[in-house]
């Protein structure tokens, strides 16, 4: 593939971005529990930079740690790998729920996607409403533009079971107070959520195991994006609306391209070309577990999915030696 432009994604980046998440993983895990949000997100986006820094290609920033002048590193346009190989733009959160490692909960990640160049939205930092849908239904069965009771009852009836029997995933804010009401007017269940939509996103793809049919309500744009690019490649319908909360925000939305603000963006509209998607526990959850410490070594359990070909793999690893291989 050499560094022919756009020449697609190679099937061995898949291991490549595992060791950049699995880094960012096990950096972060160092200060799960210590109650100090920003030093685990500094530690892993300094460790997922300098993986990212190993790596064979001519990637470039486009969802980061934030805007030049206010991230110092993984910022956005960032330049990042050896500079040599394919043409790729990166979507970063190494550390997908800063809070909930700082208070060593359940379910923190360290997240990476890497698609062909200008195949992922330039979602800026901003609220974005959401709702997202696993494999296996019709397409368009659930809107953004209609009411949650409207959105349970077609997925319901798709699904062949009564509105009762189905659970929608809700991030835990105020702001969702009325989403939440309509829901349980509705009959459906609700999974409340303390952080990280990435997860409850990725969790309506396997409703036998985690029990969520649907993911509801608003979180971060770039994490949209991230849980697009996951989707592209394990099957599912997600849609996407920015929620700009004053006029700064729109203004720069308007700077990274966004010139109808309203848009309504479907899974291909976030994520339009050839991805890979990798995740590693930070925390144990209900998607992975989290990185366990012992004999001077750490074990990491990652999700890498690829969407040319549909494939996702889980990869448990053992790294002998962190602090030489991942100095703190
Ligand atoms: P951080 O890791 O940046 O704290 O993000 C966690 C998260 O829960 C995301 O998963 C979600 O998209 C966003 O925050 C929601 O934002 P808010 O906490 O402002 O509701």
């Amino acid at each position: 593939m050499g560094g022919k432009k756009n020449a697609g994604l190679d099937r061995v980046l898949v291991l490549e971005v595992a060791r950049v998440t699995e880094a960012a993983a096990i950096a972060a895990a160092r200060l799960t529990g210590r109650g100090n949000e920003k030093a685990a997100d500094k530690a892993a986006v300094d460790a997922m930079r300098r993986e990212l820094g190993k790596v064979s290609i001519k990637g470039r920033v486009v969802i980061g740690e934030g805007e030049m002048d206010e991230a110092p590193m993984l910022y956005i346009g960032e330049e990042v790998g050896t500079g040599t190989g394919p043409e790729v733009d990166i979507a970063v959160d190494p550390l997908e729920g800063t809070t909930i490692c700082a208070k060593s909960m359940p379910n923190a990640l360290a997240v990476l996607a890497i698609s062909e160049r200008g195949g992922l939205l330039h979602a800026p930092d901003m609220y974005m409403d959401k709702i997202a849908i696993g494999p296996g239904y019709p397409a368009g069965i659930v809107d953004l533009d209609r009411s949650p009771a409207e959105n349970l009852q077609a997925l319901a009836k798709a699904k062949g079971v009564p509105i009762g029997a189905i659970t929608a995933c809700i991030l835990d804010r105020p702001r969702h107070a009325e989403l939440i009401k309509a829901v349980r007017a509705a009959g459906a269940a609700i999974r409340l959520i303390p952080d990280g939509d990435i997860a409850g996103v990725i969790w309506t793809t396997d409703t036998r195991e985690t029990g969520i049919d649907i993911y509801m309500g608003s979180g971060g744009a770039p994490e949209g994006v991230l849980a697009a690019a996951a989707l592209r490649c394990i099957g599912g319908q997600i849609q996407g609306r920015l929620l700009p909360s004053n006029a700064e925000e729109t203004a720069r939305a308007k700077t990274m391209g966004i010139t109808d603000i309203k848009r309504k963006y479907n899974l291909e509209d976030m994520a339009s070309a050839d991805v890979i998607f990798a995740a590693t526990g930070v925390t144990g959850g209900s998607l992975l577990s989290g990185v366990h410490f012992s004999n001077g070594g750490a074990e990491t359990e990652t999700i890498v999915m690829r969407s040319k070909t549909g494939t996702v793999r889980r990869i448990r690893t053992r790294v002998r030696d962190v602090e030489t291989r991942f100095p703190g």
